[in-house]
């Protein structure tokens, strides 16, 4: 569906694509320059940035189940923690491999956010511009647009500092340590605007995927737009809700671990007492 609309005292339509996104018109270029000019790698471009949201919006996914292994006891999440570590396929655990895991995520990361740059306002004409027709067309979708701009800023200062923390500290995954690093350390509150950020921008950008390539459509257009929005609000609920518990077992653990910050935590198994002879 597109919506087209003038700008004040100019000839130029601005139009507004399905997924509400407003294309701020180039300058006209003659025929004979465009062919000769036109080139795929915006197209190659726009896939790499539908890739890389997709595939990170999956890791999140992912990621937010194995954290939540907390709920179902100590035991469970220093087991996943270990499992990511080698531990149960190479003899002994390995945390080089979850730094191996998050210089990937990284790198997509930053790969992800350059690419969504290319769409952003370039400089203040075109910022004002933006929201003078957002305000203007009042269109859902071109404000969803917005909050996923400032929730992708949010993100990559609040996922950097935890990428970083995952980088340097990947020994200090368990139940206990983790615990203290939300508690003791104090990254309880990154964690709950971390999870905002992440959520609501993964659902937005999930949804506008599906919107853009055309998946899961409905016999008609606005059908669909209410389908994929049902979905976009089950699963941005969904998964603040399992963060928000996981993040209050953290800190509950963390509070009544605190007197022994720093000490690591050991399966019942290993820790059970010497049998006495
Ligand atoms: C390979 C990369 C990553 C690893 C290894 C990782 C690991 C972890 C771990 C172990 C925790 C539990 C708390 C702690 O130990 O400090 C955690 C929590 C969290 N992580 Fe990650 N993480 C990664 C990437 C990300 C990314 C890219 C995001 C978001 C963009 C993210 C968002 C969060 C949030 C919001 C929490 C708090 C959990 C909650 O509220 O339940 N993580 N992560």
């Amino acid at each position: 569906m597109k919506a087209t609309f003038n700008r004040k005292g100019s000839d130029e339509l601005l139009a507004a694509d399905a997924s509400g996104q407003l294309a701020i018109p180039a300058p006209a270029v003659s025929p004979l320059r465009q062919s000769r000019r036109k080139s795929r790698w915006p197209a190659r471009l726009d896939l790499l940035q539908s890739a890389s949201g997709l595939f990170l919006a999956l890791f999140l996914m992912g990621h937010m189940f194995f954290v939540s292994t907390i709920l179902i006891s100590n035991e469970a999440f220093h087991t996943v923690a270990r499992f990511f570590e080698g531990a149960y396929f190479l003899g002994r655990p390995y945390p080089i491999l979850v730094s191996a895991v998050v210089i990937v995520i990284m790198a997509i990361f930053i790969a992800h956010a350059w690419l969504a740059m290319r769409k952003f306002p370039a400089g203040y004409r075109q910022y004002r511009a933006f929201i003078t027709h957002k305000n203007r067309l009042r269109h859902s979708d071109t404000s969803l647009w917005w909050l996923q701009i400032w929730t992708g800023f949010a993100l990559f200062i609040m996922a950097t500092i935890h990428l970083y923390d995952m980088l340097t500290q990947p020994a200090l995954i368990g139940p206990f340590e983790s615990a203290d690093r939300v508690w003791t350390g104090s990254m309880w509150p990154l964690y709950l605007m971390l999870l905002f950020a992440a959520e609501l921008h993964a659902s937005i950008g999930l949804y506008r995927l599906a919107i853009k390539w055309g998946w899961f459509t409905a016999a008609t257009p606005n059908r669909s737009r209410r389908r994929l929005r049902w979905a976009k609000h089950a699963l941005s609920a969904f998964f603040i809700t399992l963060g928000l518990v996981t993040l209050l077992a953290f800190i509950d653990l963390g509070r009544n671990h605190a007197a022994h910050a720093g000490e690591r935590y050991v399966p019942p198994q290993h820790s059970a007492a010497p049998a006495r002879h």
